[in-house]
């Protein structure tokens, strides 16, 4: 059986972008591959956290994952920082990464554009990123679009590692979803939709409530024509929205469109925001459910042990190859 790695960061709580672009991915790849998900935080203290809200963060996004049908009996989920290969495995990537194709990261530019006081950690994500995968030999790594950058830099760190060490790396691949790969800003349609954007009107989260979905969905940027139709260059707006109604109800593109012909927008949002909530009504309750039990900390301990044993058993191929350490005597 092949192998999945993916992560999500606990910087905010996730949003229908996060969603579409990568979760819903995970709950479809479960049963056909060994799958381990992760909650990244140590890639999210790249950029400042609030140390009570992050541990909150953890935990919420740990409840989603099985909120949205991640089966901890198919699927390893674990926490990053619970796994200490990860931070080992990352280090030793960031001596064979360099600094310049670090540095053209889009990622790294975005965020770090306009700061004054920006982390090296924020130029090292993406190593740090590689190791998460390369540790588990994925085969097969699911995101949104945003991250195909990363991806690729990691498939050269494994193909330059092998080359020069030892050829001990599963060179991943990676999946991006055909449709809502990447589910742009409520606010501005020519930016991703962001968990941390500090304007929280750009995003739905997935534990909004139905009257703050509706409010959202009501003031998104559309546009003066008036017609429910596809274009991304001249509609950017409807198409953003018509794509996540695609997603979420299960119906073409072309289906949404001849539903909607005659109609105006307004109709076109108040249903949009009836298939939003519907949909995450099932996910919200399950959430709860989970967010106070033990089961959650019983799952998450599970995972910790399952992806330390397997990724430390990468540790010591990698230290082996670089010659880290004493020669071990049997
Ligand atoms: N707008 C998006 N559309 C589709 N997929 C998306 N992803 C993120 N935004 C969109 C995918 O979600 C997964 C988890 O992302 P992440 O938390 O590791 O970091 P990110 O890509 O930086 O996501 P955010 O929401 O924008 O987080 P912040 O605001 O903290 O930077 C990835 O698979 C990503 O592709």
């Amino acid at each position: 059986m092949q192998t999945i790695f993916s992560g999500i960061q606990p910087s905010g709580t996730i949003t229908l972008g996060n969603y579409i672009g990568a979760l819903k991915q995970f709950t479809e790849l479960q049963d056909d591959y060994n799958c381990y998900f992760c909650i990244v935080d140590q890639h999210a203290i790249t950029v400042p956290q609030d140390r009570l809200k992050l541990r909150e963060n953890i935990r919420s996004l740990a409840a989603l994952y099985i909120a949205v049908g991640i089966d901890p009996e198919k699927a390893t989920l674990f926490i990053q920082s619970e796994v200490p290969a990860h931070a080992q495995a990352g280090w030793m990537l960031q001596c064979v990464a360099y600094i310049g194709e670090l540095e053209r990261m889009t990622q790294f530019k975005d965020k770090s554009a306009g700061k004054e006081a920006v982390s090296a950690g924020l130029l090292t994500y993406p190593p740090l990123m590689a190791a998460d995968i390369l540790l588990y030999s994925a085969h097969l790594v699911p995101v949104g679009e945003d991250q195909k950058q990363h991806l690729e830099l990691t498939r050269d760190l494994a193909e330059r590692f092998n080359r020069k060490y030892n050829d001990i790396f599963t060179i991943p691949d990676v999946r991006i979803p055909k449709e809502g790969a990447r589910v742009m800003s409520l606010q501005d349609p020519s930016k991703k939709m962001s968990k941390s954007d500090p304007n929280t009107k750009a995003f739905i989260s997935l534990l909004d409530e139905p009257k703050q979905i509706e409010k959202k969905i009501k003031s998104a940027v559309t546009d003066s024509e008036g017609k429910v139709r596809f274009d991304k260059e001249e509609k950017p707006g409807v198409s953003n929205l018509l794509s996540i109604y695609s997603v979420l109800s299960g119906k073409t593109i072309p289906e949404i469109e001849q539903h909607f012909e005659g109609k105006g927008y307004g109709e076109f949002k108040s249903e949009l925001a009836e298939v939003v909530i519907n949909h995450l009504e099932p996910i919200q309750k399950r959430y709860y459910e989970l967010i106070e039990s033990e089961e959650l900390d019983q799952i998450l301990d599970r995972g910790a042990e399952k992806a330390n044993f397997a990724a430390s058993k990468m540790i010591k191929k990698m230290e082996n190859a670089m010659g880290l350490g004493r020669k071990r005597r049997r």
